[in-house]
């Protein structure tokens, strides 16, 4: 059923929608279920760039893997393009990964040592059924077009530095024309004057061919450098979602605050008169979340109903596209 959208509102869908998203692994011998996703939920529109950040575990990568459709989801939607594609079979994933594509932290493990560079980038066009030298021809040409020299088609990928690697991990993505590109931690590996680099290089890429991005990362500062919208995630849910500026500039979520205290600012002198939060000790296990607000034995803020209730992702106040997930969010 198609429904007329209200007067004002955007009328086109999202490219990327999804919703109630989760992902439980069996737990290993006698151990419970790992919920490694449980319940995530965001729009994705084109050409726009949605960082997902939080810390080590919290099933930013799991989330990422769903989407690209390396694995099934346990249960909730994923829409591309108005199309359900989270339990798509097998066999009718193939014009989908054209569509999709993922970018991965490591770049060196990621491509296959034993192949020349045209090949690994041609790959995706092959398993496609373009013929070879047409894909030899698009490889020697994202190979220019990702920064790299074309008469280094012929060369194993140790004979690149780790960001001429990334530069072929993203050219291979590229390859099929994807319009959507799930890239999972691109800079991390990275040195940091190298990821300058790869961040200006896959915004240019974004501009002239009019990419989207769900650009996963802990660093808080590469995020805020390419993000349009920011999304938080802690032991497999969203704790809060909005515009990069807004939740840069006014978190409204204890963890959030708590995250971005830990961020150094340039200016030493606004470094030292500002407040620091510390989190007391590791996120709790996926495999056995605590009760209520799951964040509530870090929070400085918990009270009763925090260990309760789990609080729901909503508005923080009417109208706002900004959601916060927190009986006590924080109003600016
Ligand atoms: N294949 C798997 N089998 C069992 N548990 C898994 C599997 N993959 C991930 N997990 C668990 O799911 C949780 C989320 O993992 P995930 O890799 O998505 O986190 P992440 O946010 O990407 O972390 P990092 O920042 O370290 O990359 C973790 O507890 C992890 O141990
Ligand atoms: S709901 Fe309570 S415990 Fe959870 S983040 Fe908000 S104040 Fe903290
Ligand atoms: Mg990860």
């Amino acid at each position: 059923m198609t429904t007329t959208p209200l007067p004002g509102t955007d009328p086109a869908p999202p490219l990327l929608r999804v919703r109630d998203l989760a992902m439980t692994f069996p737990g290993r011998r006698r151990s419970a279920p790992v919920r490694a996703v449980d319940g995530v939920g965001f729009d994705l529109a084109a050409g726009e760039t949605l960082g997902l950040v939080g810390e080590s575990g919290c099933g930013k990568s799991t989330t990422g893997r769903m989407i690209v459709r390396l694995l099934e989801p346990t249960a909730g939607s994923v829409e591309y393009d108005g199309r359900p594609i989270a339990h798509l079979p097998q066999r009718a994933l193939k014009p989908l990964r054209r569509e999709i594509q993922m970018v991965f932290q490591d770049p060196h493990s990621s491509l296959n040592p034993r192949q020349r560079v045209a090949r690994i980038i041609a790959d995706p066009l092959l398993v496609q059924g373009s013929p070879a030298t047409e894909a030899r021809g698009r490889a020697l040409e994202l190979m220019e077009l990702v920064g790299l020299i074309p008469e280094h088609a012929d060369r194993f990928p140790h004979e690149f530095s780790g960001g001429q690697a990334q530069r072929i991990g993203i050219a291979r993505a590229l390859a099929t024309g994807p319009r959507l590109v799930v890239a999972d931690e691109p800079v991390s590996a990275l040195d940091v004057s190298v990821q300058a680099q790869i961040v200006n290089l896959m915004e240019r890429l974004q501009e002239e061919l009019g990419l989207s991005y769900l650009f996963i990362a802990h660093d808080l500062s590469v995020v805020k450098r390419v993000c349009d919208r920011v999304a938080v995630m802690y032991l497999g849910r969203i704790v809060e979602i909005g515009a990069k500026d807004r939740v840069y500039g006014a978190p409204a979520h204890p963890y959030t605050r708590a995250l971005l205290s830990a961020v150094p600012l340039p200016d030493p002198a606004a470094e030292r008169a500002r407040e620091r939060i510390t989190l007391l000790g590791d996120p709790p296990s996926p495999a056995a979340p605590p009760p209520g607000c799951t964040f509530h034995p870090r929070c400085p803020k918990a009270r009763a109903i925090c260990r309760a209730e789990a609080p729901a992702l909503r508005p923080l106040a009417p109208g706002e596209p900004r959601e916060v997930a927190c009986h006590f969010p924080e109003q600016d």
